[in-house]
């Protein structure tokens, strides 16, 4: 019996098993709002198995996008058509979370497979083209030469405006009906802007000492988990390393683990790196080791996320207590079914994770021997 594909439950949530969508950006929004190629996009990893579905980042604010064209929950007439979607990875039986997220000083950046902001005049208007000066904790421009734009650094009453952001996003994430909301606090966007001695030069109380650095995240954190329903799971995405010398490390995140954990987060999403000067070791499961680290150091459920398509590995990382959740972003690209594929890979012989409209592969599995059917 697969570890994997056994149902689980994270607070009052239930869910048909293990595997996660990552969080994955379509650059593809108009002034925030989801569209077709949301819906069908996302849809089609409800009926590909997997058990819960985060969507893309998700600006709180509209200067809080990575770029023009991605979602936002920054005015109410946005919730609607992410409810559709809600609606239908529900009807396949998965679960629906969204990624809640600010940039800052890596927001407005170009669409990425543009070259640079090569907009027309007439597309501007279709496509929703935006370019604005991004906010951040100091003044300090992510990389130069790379279509990055120097921010300026928010005062208090910008700090404040941020969590009250993330609060009122939280909200209509809850009025569109998702499951769960995942605070971005990785990827050297602003919270983890704020974690990372790389980006945070202040002198206040939000910066200097590791406590200050992690002061933002943890009021986020606590603000959106008081509004956000008791029998709800709350997650937190990190980046457990910067992989950077100077940067936020290891031992940084089982701190701001165990710190999430008592404010009510209910795992950790565990990602590593996003400022300049990171290392990247990228083998298969490359992560998975602060997944690890996270889930023994702050006994916390945590999420492996990093080149983890191997259906035997997955199995073998829950089985082994190295994380509780695998979660696929490219492999998912790759083969939206991932999920149904990986179940029969380790051992199921029954078709119940095909939605009933593809129940007939069963037959066809049968006619040509494979699958479960290839040593009958
Ligand atoms: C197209 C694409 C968009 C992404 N957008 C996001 C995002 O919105 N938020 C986020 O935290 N990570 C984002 N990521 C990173 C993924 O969630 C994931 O952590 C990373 O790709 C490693 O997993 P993989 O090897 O399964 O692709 C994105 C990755 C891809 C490929």
């Amino acid at each position: 019996m697969s570890q994997l594909f056994s149902s689980t439950s994270l607070r009052g949530l239930a869910l048909r098993n293990r595997t996660v969508i990552a969080p994955m950006c379509q650059y593809s929004a108009v002034d925030g709002f989801a569209n077709d190629w949301h819906f069908v996009h996302l849809g089609r990893f409800a009926i590909g198995g997997f058990g819960l579905i985060i969507l893309e980042a998700t600006g709180v604010t509209p200067e809080g996008r990575i770029s023009y064209a991605d979602l936002g929950l920054w005015k109410d007439e946005q919730i609607a058509p992410l409810a559709r979607i809600v609606d239908f990875i529900h009807s396949q039986g998965a679960a629906a979370g969204i990624q809640l997220a600010h940039a800052g000083r890596k927001a407005s950046t170009p669409v990425p497979w543009r070259n640079g902001f090569t907009e027309t005049e007439e597309e501007k208007p279709r496509v929703g083209f935006e370019h604005w000066t991004p906010v951040a904790p100091s003044a300090e421009i992510h990389a130069e030469g790379k279509d990055f734009t120097k921010p300026t650094a928010l005062d208090a009453a910008g700090i404040r405006n941020i969590i009250d952001s993330f609060v009122a996003a939280a909200k209509r994430a809850e009025q569109a009906g998702f499951d769960t909301v995942e605070v971005h606090a990785a990827h050297g966007y602003l919270l983890n802007q704020f974690l990372s001695p790389l980006a945070n030069k202040r002198t206040d109380e939000y910066g200097g000492s590791r406590e200050n650095r992690m002061r933002l995240v943890l009021e986020v954190t606590e603000a959106v988990r008081a509004v956000w329903p008791a029998e709800k799971p709350l997650l937190v995405r990190i980046s457990v390393s910067d992989n950077h010398p100077e940067g936020w490390q290891v031992e940084d995140s089982v701190v701001l683990a165990q710190e999430l954990k008592k404010l009510g987060a209910d795992a950790i999403d565990c990602s590593s790196g996003g400022f300049e000067g990171a290392t990247f070791n990228t083998v298969a499961g490359y992560q998975v080791p602060f997944a690890k680290a996270v889930r023994d150091g702050a006994d916390i459920p945590t999420m492996a996320v990093g080149l983890l398509g191997d259906a035997g590995r997955a199995e073998e990382i829950i089985a082994n207590g190295e994380a509780d959740f695998i979660e696929l972003a490219r492999g998912a690209l790759d083969d939206p079914n991932w999920a149904v594929h990986a179940r029969h890979e380790l051992g199921a012989d029954d078709y119940e994770l095909w939605p009933n409209p593809t129940k007939r592969v069963r037959e066809r599995d049968r006619a040509l021997r494979q699958r479960s059917f290839a040593s009958k």
